[in-house]
């Protein structure tokens, strides 16, 4: 057994996070969290007695191996020696990086472990499976779609040729997913990073296969749009478990997709007056209603992009009333129709965000409205709408919300939105209050409303 010990730990984090904070970030090239690499580590580790030969391939600053490193030293201190004299290895294609990777393991581990750290693309190994842990964070880079990072021909048609996942979607994270799963034992375990989308996108049907070929999923976690410093697309906790074995393969969808389903089952939804389209429809005269300049005779007018969460920006965009020349079409509300939205949801978005509808305007139809409910509060609602939890629930309603490259919220989405009433007593009003100190951005108001959301929807689905 090493000698490792907290100081050790303490160091080798620090360097890790030192060479991280300097290191150049961008897609692919994003760090992970101490408290989610233990996380990653304890998932995918804790069925294990004997110490496994364990890969990161794309090791970056050294993050997952620190943090299974971390695991063992208090779960399973035996493995220490083994992985000291080079059980536990990492791989990646930026020197900077694997510099930065020796450092923080040798802190850990000692120079002999630190040998096990060197430059590789992993993309260009020969796939022999002889790992038995694979933990791996994936560079995310896409080569189509939205977020689309340009890719040389050359490499292109290598990655298309090597990996079936790619031809899929071009996108190094499935090359990886194909080329893990070649690389871990069929007895072995696997522990991803991933984008969430992964678990449901048909284009990524292809990874799902390569990675079920040998193992089964065993658990999914939504991490949220918050688990990686400067990335706002969920991100999700993949863990396979060898294929064989009495346990059952779990579904693509995460434990918590489950649970808000029953939450769904169990807790009604708005009456379905509550939200209504009933903003501006431009038709085909756009350009003649709308000025981005305020002149003389316009009115203001909303549109989506104004709307954040718990805040509305003043209107950018200017408002022509006039009648409509022969030949166009559109649709303005009576001005009385603005009055009656109490809060305003942003339509382009893959999850409720709302703002209280002050002062009111016109809103174009890139906006929802929501027209209060009898017996609610409009400060709980609008805590409730803008909650992680509710995002989690309307991603899990609306798995569709998560396959499109421009997601829309429908008002049928918000009609089927189960939302607790007063029945969890004195949580309501508390869950009203944090919504106004979160309108105030009070420090701390949007965790401890978070709090308040989790355990309302626990009291409302056991009532
Ligand atoms: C998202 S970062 C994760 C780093 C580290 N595992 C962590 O979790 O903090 C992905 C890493 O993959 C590396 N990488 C990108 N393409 C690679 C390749 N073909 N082979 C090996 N490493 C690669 C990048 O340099 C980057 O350090």
């Amino acid at each position: 057994m090493t000698a490792l010990d907290n100081q050790q730990l303490t160091a080798a984090w620090k360097a890790h996070d030192q060479a991280a904070a300097a290191m150049a970030t961008g897609p692919g090239q994003v760090f992970t969290p101490r408290a989610l690499a233990l996380q990653l580590a304890h998932t995918t580790l804790q069925p294990l007695q004997e110490a496994p030969q364990l890969l990161d391939p794309a090791c970056g600053c050294g993050a997952l191996l620190l943090g299974a490193i971390e695991w063992a030293f208090e779960h399973r201190p035996q493995w220490l020696a083994c992985w000291a004299q080079g059980g536990i290895a990492g791989y990646d294609s930026d020197p900077a990086c694997v510099a930065a990777c020796q450092q923080a393991v040798s802190l850990a581990l000692g120079r002999q472990a630190a040998q096990a750290i060197s430059r590789r693309d992993s993309l260009q190994l020969s796939a022999q499976p002889c790992w038995d842990v694979v933990l791996a964070n994936p560079p995310w880079v896409s080569f189509s779609g939205r977020h689309a990072v340009k890719l040389g021909r050359e490499s292109r048609a290598f990655l298309a040729e090597q990996f079936a996942a790619f031809r899929g979607w071009p996108a190094l994270h499935a090359a990886f997913c194909q080329q893990i799963a070649a690389l871990v034992q069929p007895t072995g375990r696997i522990g991803l990073l991933l984008p969430l989308q992964m678990a449901d996108l048909p284009a990524y049907a292809v990874a799902r296969q390569m990675l079920e070929a040998r193992h089964r999923l065993e658990t999914l976690t939504d991490l949220g749009e918050a688990a990686f410093a400067g990335v706002t697309e969920p991100a999700g906790m993949f863990v396979f478990a060898p294929a064989t074995g009495p346990a059952a393969r779990a579904q693509w969808s995460t434990e918590q997709d489950h649970q808000v389903l029953r939450w769904a089952g169990r807790i009604a939804p708005l009456p379905t007056s509550a939200f209504g389209d009933i903003g501006i429809h431009s038709g085909n005269a756009a350009a003649f209603m709308f000025s981005a300049t305020c002149k003389q005779g316009l009115l203001p007018v909303r549109q989506g992009r104004d709307i954040a969460a718990f805040s509305l920006a003043p209107a950018a965009l200017w408002l022509n009333t006039g009648a409509l020349p022969p030949g166009m079409y559109g649709r303005i509300p009576d001005p009385g129709v603005f009055q009656r939205a109490r809060i305003l949801l942003r339509q382009t978005a893959e999850r409720p965000i709302a703002a209280r509808h002050e002062p009111v305007a016109a809103f174009r139809n890139s906006v929802l409205a929501c027209l209060g409910a009898p017996g609610h509060d409009d400060d709980y609602l609008l805590g409730v709408l803008n909650s992680a939890l509710m995002a989690r629930i309307h991603r899990a309603l609306h798995r569709d919300a998560r396959q499109r490259s421009f997601p829309q919220l429908k008002v049928g989405h918000l009609r089927a939105l189960p939302v607790p009433g007063r029945e969890i007593g004195p949580l309501y009003d508390a869950i009203a209050a944090a919504a106004r100190d979160c309108q105030t951005a009070r420090p701390g108001s949007s965790e401890q409303l978070e709090r308040l959301v989790e355990s309302a929807y626990a009291a409302a689905s056991a009532s």
